[in-house]
């Protein structure tokens, strides 16, 4: 017996060609794949790609699914602008997803301002990112709660007085951490005994380590990224500064173990969330990134990279298009949006307002330490 006669599947076959596929709605991302902060391009790039295939899975957007176009700026400056162009005149995607650096998010948001299609950087914490324009936003905090989160930290736990503090001066992020943190830490009557500064990319911070020893201070802030942190402790440790370190959201990334080894044992930074959270909604973005990425715990950049492409999706739904200035207005009414970064409600300057999370490394793991309330 046959089920479907001949004529009827004729008939279907015909209906199937008639109608098109959905047309997928195109979502640009842009990130540190490859180069010197591969890390947190790679993480944040897993993220969304979970989020992504999850949202698929479930019905995409406006029964459409949503299309990913990543592009590689390989850590370059310059590059996040170049590839930011030819997302939008070539792709024409409707956002930008991205990026991780705030000096990197700085060079790609005049881009999206002008075209009027909305970017979210999911971890840029510099404030100067979304006050490029009203079509930028984020979905993690910002540096002045972060810089307030460590000051407090460096006073009331690490019991520290006097704190030196070793900025990079060529990342946007590094200076801006710099400035909130010793605003605070003054404020709260410690004091800033000694200032010194690299660049990215440096490989050798005696001098400025040696500075420190003599100047004999508490403990010394080092608001950088993952490789030099890391190499900033070892070198500290060999120098015989037994004192404690800590930084900021630019230290999470494995490499910071990898390279630091046992220098970073007792050092801590400040996130954005930690995978030991026991929060139903955390434990299955866990399990899930997991089976996805080859059994990989994910960090606070892969979280927020996947939070950014959720809360884009919900503000396409809520917008009923994908138009530019919908999206955006959409995006700029976002309130109790629950992810696994914690609620993402965004405030006026296109800012979310969150909880940090601060971390200690302790026999070679990441360890919670302790989260903080904006
Ligand atoms: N907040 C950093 C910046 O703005 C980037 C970063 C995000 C680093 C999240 C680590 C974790 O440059």
């Amino acid at each position: 017996m046959k089920l479907v006669s001949p004529l009827w599947s004729a008939a279907l076959l015909a209906l199937a060609t008639a109608l098109p596929a959905a047309e997928p709605i195109k979502v640009g991302e842009i990130a540190s794949l490859t180069g010197k902060e591969a890390a947190f391009g790679q993480s944040s790039h897993k993220g969304t790609v979970l989020a992504v295939e999850q949202l698929n899975a479930a019905g995409g957007a406006l029964g459409r699914p949503l299309e990913l176009l990543s592009e590689d700026n390989q850590s370059k400056s310059g590059e996040s602008a170049t590839v930011a162009r030819k997302l939008l005149s070539r792709e024409k995607v409707v956002a930008l997803l991205g990026e991780v650096a705030s000096s990197r998010s700085l060079e790609m948001a005049p881009i999206a301002q002008r075209a009027k299609i909305p970017m979210i950087s999911p971890s840029s914490t510099n404030p100067k990112v979304t006050e490029v324009g009203d079509y930028v936003f984020r979905v993690c905090f910002i540096d002045p709660f972060q810089g307030t989160v460590m000051a407090k930290f460096a006073k009331e736990t690490l019991k520290a007085r006097r704190v030196a503090v070793l900025t990079s001066v060529s990342s946007a992020y590094s200076v801006g951490l710099a400035k909130y943190f010793k605003e605070r830490f003054v404020a709260d009557g410690g004091e800033v005994a000694l200032e010194q500064k690299f660049a990215e990319g440096d490989k050798d911070f005696k001098a400025q380590l040696t500075a420190i020893r003599a100047a004999g201070v508490d403990a010394v802030f080092v608001p950088g990224y993952y490789t030099e942190a890391a190499l900033i402790s070892r070198q500290a440790r060999e120098l015989g500064l037994a004192l404690p370190l800590f930084g900021g959201d630019g230290w999470e990334a494995p490499q910071l173990i990898e390279i630091g080894g046992k220098a970073v044992e007792g050092t801590y930074y400040s996130t954005h969330y930690s995978p030991e959270d026991t929060a139903p909604a955390v434990q299955a973005f866990v399990a899930a990134f997991r089976a996805r990425w080859n059994g990989e715990t994910p960090d606070a950049m892969a979280a927020l990279g996947y939070d950014s492409a959720l809360v884009l999706a919900d503000a396409i739904k809520r917008a009923g298009g994908t138009d530019g200035p919908a999206v955006r207005d959409a995006l700029a009414a976002t309130k109790g949006f629950a992810g696994v970064t914690g609620t993402t409600n965004i405030d006026p300057a296109r800012n979310a307002s969150k909880s940090a999370v601060i971390v200690t490394i302790k026999d070679g793991q990441f360890k919670f330490v302790q989260s903080v309330a904006p």
